[in-house]
């Protein structure tokens, strides 16, 4: 048998990880500023959690949610205190598309409504319903299709209040990324957050908050949206809950009723991943890592707008994106493959960075340094 084809692949086997660093089968150490897609999000292999998995694991990994699971109270309770979402509830899943499919589902069993606004450029995940409100066709099988999604588009509130006006009562969600990510680091601004937050109030809508990428402290508060002031009455979370343990999970409003039934998975929840997860949070807390992705975003971004050859450098903490000129279309690849620096990227020619929330400054700089060289060997 041999692998289903669906990756472009880098041709680099990873071995060793640590911290901000990870090393190749070569013992060649790469600078990691993409953190696996935004999943490293308190360092690869952290001790702390390293020694919570393993200590978890020595105990029991996984029973179904069937019984009392003290660790899933625990971390509910921790989410609650770190988030600042005490009065929220916590469903646990596994990965980001299936917290957005429950949290879609749980608007329209709660609202009685079937509709659903999604905004251009949007990323939520691969499951039918997620991807249905992706705004990607390629990845839409037919069976995925629905005419129950509307993209509209992106930080356009008056768009969105005329939508409202028209169909305003047969809206269940509108689902919207604080920061989109593949879409190519586009903020959603305060104002259009907020006035999300007001018709959904006016219409009696759900606002999801989509905080899989941009959510768990990357942009310097714990979910992205709340530098509107304004609390969203879903936000869903998957990526750098676990630091590369899979787990996934929605926080609902008290304005939600749970029924027995209503939304259940196997593995969601089990001993392993919470303890992943418990660690995650215990390690944002101790090491201040939201203040830290704020003061190593800012710098960085002060100083990717001071290179001339680079534009449109934008995003929040540690969730940065910047536009490379076509001439420089190799940039990304070159920072790899000659300078041994991963970075994420999103069509046509934007790179975003990605990388876990304890990156110091001294990583930061050595970045910038070596950016400044990879350009300066594109002028001719
Ligand atoms: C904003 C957003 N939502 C949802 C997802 C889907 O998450 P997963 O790949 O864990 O299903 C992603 C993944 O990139 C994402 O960026």
């Amino acid at each position: 048998m041999k692998l289903f084809d669906v990756y472009p692949i880098n041709d680099i086997i990873i071995t060793k990880a640590k911290g901000s660093r990870v090393w190749d089968n070569n013992d060649n150490e790469y600078m990691d500023l993409y953190g696996g897609h935004a999943v490293i999000s308190i360092g690869h292999t952290h001790p702390h959690w390293v020694n919570r998995i393993e200590t978890q694991l020595n105990k029991i990994a996984f029973y179904s949610n069937s019984i009392k699971i003290p660790i899933q109270e625990e971390l509910a309770a921790k989410l609650g205190e770190v988030s600042g979402k005490k009065n929220f509830d916590l469903f646990l899943c596994n990965s980001g598309a299936e917290a957005n499919e429950n949290a879609l589902k749980l608007a329209s069993f709660h609202t009685n409504r079937k509709k659903i606004i999604a905004f251009k450029k949007g990323f939520h995940g691969r499951t039918s319903l997620a991807v249905a409100a992706t705004d990607n066709p390629s990845i839409v099988a037919p069976v995925n299709e629905t005419n129950n999604i509307s993209f509209l588009p992106f930080n356009d509130s008056n768009s969105l209040t005329d939508y409202f006006k028209l169909h305003g009562n047969e809206i269940a969600a509108v689902i919207v990324e604080g920061i989109q990510g593949v879409g190519g680091i586009n903020v959603a601004n305060n104002e259009f957050l907020i006035t999300i937050r007001s018709l959904c109030d006016q219409y009696g809508a759900i606002y999801i908050a989509d905080s899989v990428q941009c959510g768990y402290g990357r942009s310097g508060k714990f979910f992205s949206h709340d530098h509107a002031g304004v609390d969203a009455d879903i936000y869903s979370m998957a990526k750098g809950m676990g630091n590369g343990f899979p787990i996934g999970g929605i926080i609902i409003s008290p304005i939600f009723k749970a029924k027995h039934s209503m939304l259940g998975t196997t593995f969601g929840g089990n001993h392993l991943a919470c303890a992943a997860a418990l660690a995650v949070l215990e390690v944002i807390e101790s090491e201040s890592l939201m203040q830290n992705a704020e003061m190593i975003g800012n710098y960085l971004q002060d100083e990717l707008k001071s290179i001339s050859d680079l534009s449109g450098t934008r995003g929040r903490g540690l969730m940065i994106g910047f536009d490379v000129p076509e001439s420089h279309k190799n940039l990304k690849k070159d920072l790899l493959f000659k300078y041994r620096i991963f970075t994420g990227e999103a069509k046509p020619n934007v790179i975003r960075l990605l990388p876990s929330l304890g990156l110091s400054l001294e990583d930061a700089s050595l970045f910038i340094s070596t950016l400044k060289q990879a350009i300066a060997a594109y002028q001719p």
